[in-house]
């Protein structure tokens, strides 16, 4: 049966009792996580979200009634304990925070009771997900996810704090607005009073917030929520949280100052490491000649070879084709890693494979100097011993090959790159290494839908030296787009945006929309940039992924307290839900009619 608390105040949190409080008398609530009952001797831990603290019911020291009491608590009761603090009798515990230290009490309230919990609400526990996610107020009583939500609030705090002192000012954007899409999926509202009609969920504030800049707030943050409809994977949820921001009269170096300076703090305040300004940069090009990817991670090497030019007259068809097709044969060399068994290479044949690879060549060089190829026979002795050495193989190295089209290289290298760092054990969580990535693409050929799309999104500013490629070769010109990547994750993005007329009209017209069609998603923007519109530039992190990465977690999941999974949906809400005829018929809906 329930007690009240009436007549009581927590004066502590478990895990804030220390040896500096002996001889208080204190009154902790909480869970009881277990209760060892030894006769005559009852051993109970209280659980909140700072820790657990040990209370002891002893026959002699303990009321009888109350000793009885105890040996009655189940886990995940919620009690009330009054008492005092002792150095503990018995041993101290080291992994507990109030190892040294024991609670005797004077009174025992039990506040409510709890059925037996589907799992048992401790860290690492091993229940699989769904489970989880299902009972996920339970989930969330786990040490392991009350830090990592403690450790979101304090990392958002700082984020307010920062700003706010240089200058930004929060604001808050609709989350009913204009669906444009460019870009991912919109999520969509239909509209009672307008049936037919629809509002976008954002994608993110970013036409709100250049609106922001034409209107004088000169610096913005939020903290918002941000929708978007697409595949779902671990670093990608349906709604997901962005730290936005936008700064009127900056180029990009403002942008990167105050970012840094922000991340600096952020990384000093919650996990006590030094971010070593400033944060390096590299190109895209670099970052994909180097590391096959735009998020390159920089924890270890294995970078990719270009070897074009040492193959382009070999006897190699699958090398010779892919560079007449305008393609290119690049390698990477896994060191040490030449005795590594056939049928393991074969796997991550069929791993690249996944990321467009035809295939994946070998050369694996033996102790003796000797190699296991799967080309060998198609070069010359002089031309194999020119490719070990472009790729700086040496005894024990097996160097791997792709040829196609650029971006499968990329593509391919660049997953298998990491892939091995994830097998051979070279990815350590506790080293954060930053990067920018710099000068990217203003577009990307669109195969789907022929025709160019924004890299980053149609507002972001061509470099300038490049401006007159605009027209003659629209693939070739660089954008002033910059990413923040930590350890292989892309945590941010931005850019500095056209705040010209003329640009703006020729990226449309670039992107192969006609004025009206611009004018009809984008009318407001390109009204307001007639009245006056300052230069400006701004920042998204994904907040999400930036916590995933800060409380070393594999998976965004982890750091949002109710999270989705892979179909969208939510384990525990069965959101989303079929809804009554009713409130389709106010919206003016109709169900579609199942397929045959
Ligand atoms: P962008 O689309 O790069 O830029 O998004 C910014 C950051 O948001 C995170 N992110 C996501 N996190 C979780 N789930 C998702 N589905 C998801 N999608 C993106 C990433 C990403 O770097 N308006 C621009 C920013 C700007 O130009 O100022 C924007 O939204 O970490
Ligand atoms: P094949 O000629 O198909 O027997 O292939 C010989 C070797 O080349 C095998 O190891 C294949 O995995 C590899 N291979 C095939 N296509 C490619 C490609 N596009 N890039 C790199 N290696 C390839």
């Amino acid at each position: 049966m329930a007690e009240s608390m009436q007549g009581l105040k927590r004066s502590h949190r478990c895990g804030e009792l220390s040896a500096a409080n002996v001889q208080e008398t204190v009154t902790i609530m909480g869970w009881v996580q277990k209760n060892r009952n030894k006769g005559g001797l009852v051993f109970v831990d209280v659980r909140d979200r700072s820790g657990i603290i040990q209370v002891v019911f002893e026959e002699g020291r303990t009321d009888k009634a109350l000793l009885e009491k105890a040996a009655g608590l189940k886990a995940e009761y919620v009690v009330a304990v009054v008492g005092t603090v002792e150095r503990r009798s018995g041993a101290v515990n080291e992994n507990l925070s109030t190892g040294e230290i024991e609670v005797v009490p004077l009174e025992l309230r039990i506040l409510s009771e709890s059925e037996t919990p589907p799992f048992p609400i401790e860290e690492n526990a091993k229940t699989r997900e769904e489970v989880r996610l299902k009972y996920r107020y339970l989930d969330l009583r786990r040490p392991d996810l009350q830090r990592n939500l403690m450790l979101r609030s304090k990392v958002a705090t700082l984020v307010r704090q920062f700003l706010s002192e240089e200058g930004f000012l929060e604001i808050e954007t609709p989350m009913l607005g204009k669906s444009t899409p460019e870009g991912a999926r919109d999520y969509l509202v239909p509209s009672r009073i307008h049936p037919g009609s629809f509002y976008g969920l954002p994608q993110s504030p970013q036409l709100y917030k250049q609106l922001l800049m034409c209107s004088g707030y000169d610096r913005y943050f939020q903290i918002a929520k941000c929708f978007r409809d697409e595949d779902l994977r671990a670093d990608r949820q349906p709604e997901f949280t962005q730290i936005d921001m936008e700064l009127s009269f900056v180029d990009v170096e403002d942008v990167i100052d105050v970012n840094e300076r922000m991340l600096a703090k952020l990384f000093k305040e919650t996990l006590n490491v030094d971010v070593p300004l400033p944060i390096p940069r590299m190109t895209w090009q670099e970052a994909m000649d180097r590391f096959g990817s735009d998020k390159p991670d920089i924890r270890f090497g294995m970078e990719l070879t270009d070897v074009t030019e040492v193959v382009r007259e070999c006897g190699f068809g699958v090398f010779t084709g892919a560079i007449e097709n305008g393609g290119s044969v690049r390698g990477i060399n896994a060191k040490g890693q030449g005795a590594m068994p056939r049928k393991k290479i074969d796997k991550l044949t069929s791993f690249v494979k996944d990321y467009g690879a035809k295939g994946l060549a070998y050369v694996a060089i033996q102790e003796d100097g000797s190699v296991k190829s799967s080309f060998a026979k198609f070069l010359s002795e002089a031309e194999m011993n020119g490719l070990i050495q472009a790729m700086n193989g040496e005894p024990g190295d097996l160097l791997l090959f792709a040829a196609d089209k650029n971006k499968v290289v990329w593509d391919s290298l660049g997953a298998l790159r990491l892939e091995l760092a994830k097998q051979l054990e070279l990815l350590d969580k506790n080293e954060y290494k930053f990067l920018w990535i710099t000068e990217f693409p203003l577009l990307e050929w669109s195969e789907e839908q022929n025709r160019y799309t924004a890299m980053h999104h149609p507002f972001t500013m061509p470099m300038e030296e490049d401006l007159d490629l605009l027209d003659k070769e629209p693939g070739k010109v660089r954008a002033k787009a910059y990413d923040i990547v930590l350890n292989g994750n892309e945590i941010g993005g931005g850019s500095v945006r056209i705040f010209q007329d003329n640009v703006q009209e020729k990226m449309f017209e670039v992107l192969g929309f006609t004025k009206e069609q611009a004018y009809s998603q984008f009318g407001f923007l390109l009204d307001a940039f007639k009245y006056g519109v300052p230069p400006h530039a701004g920042l998204a992190y994904g907040l999400d992924r930036l916590v995933m990465l800060m409380a070393k977690e594999d998976s965004i999941r982890d750091v949002i307290a109710f999270p989705k999974v892979k179909d969208a949906s939510c384990l525990m809400t069965e959101a989303p839900s079929v809804v009554d005829e009713k409130q389709l018929e106010e919206l003016g809906l109709e169900r579609a009619k199942e397929k045959e």
